[in-house]
């Protein structure tokens, strides 16, 4: 199964991908490209360390949305590199109906926290100014609602009386780290 991921940032998320697929643990899955919205953005240069393809896609005219010229651009690199999963790691875009429609029940998004709590921006803030006792992060199915997807899997992490929002943070994307590897897996053999 062919993956292409997306991401605005960092890229741990990605790279937890690609050591998974490394180590052998990805299943029938096989990233065959990375994009971003970004040109500096830290999970393009994963390209070269990793041998995956790596390219900036130009999102232009929004800023927060990809729609018009940038969404078609982007549905054009997804379709050219034959992707069958199309992973949401850190993509800091609202989708649009053509990417939707170009891609339906092919997308996955993660999010740092267990929805249907705290969707949107900053999870982590979310759940750590409500004083949670959990936390965790979701992968989910991407519709038209943002954040509101059919749930895949979830990963639950606990807040100790000591933790500050910096350790919840690491402890949120270790979590992440190990679930987003192990649903892609768990997708691409049942796919097979
Ligand atoms: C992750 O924590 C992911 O859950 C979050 O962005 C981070 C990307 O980190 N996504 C969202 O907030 C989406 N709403 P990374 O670039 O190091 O993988």
């Amino acid at each position: 199964m062919k993956v292409v991921i997306l991401g605005s940032g960092r890229g741990s998320n990605a790279e937890a991908i690609l050591l998974a697929q490394e180590a052998g643990q990805l299943g029938r899955a096989r990233v065959v490209q990375l994009l971003s919205d970004k040109p500096d953005a830290g999970i393009l240069a994963l390209g070269e360390r990793f041998g995956v393809p790596a390219t900036y896609v130009d999102p232009a005219p929004f800023k927060t949305k990809l729609e018009g010229a940038g969404e078609e651009r982007f549905v054009a690199a997804i379709r050219e590199c034959g992707a069958e999963l199309i992973v949401l790691a850190g993509f800091m875009r609202v989708l649009k109906p053509v990417f939707l429609a170009a891609f339906a029940g092919k997308i996955i998004n993660l999010h740092p926290s267990l929805l249907p709590a705290f969707p949107g921006l900053d999870g982590i803030g979310q759940a750590w100014r409500r004083g949670v006792k959990y936390a965790g992060c979701t992968v989910h199915g991407v519709t038209a609602e943002v954040d509101g997807g059919p749930i895949i899997d979830q990963a639950i992490v606990r807040l100790e009386a000591s933790d500050t929002l910096e350790a919840l943070t690491e402890k949120i994307h270790a979590a992440e780290h190990v679930l987003l590897p192990k649903v892609i897996a768990r997708l691409s053999v049942q796919k097979a």
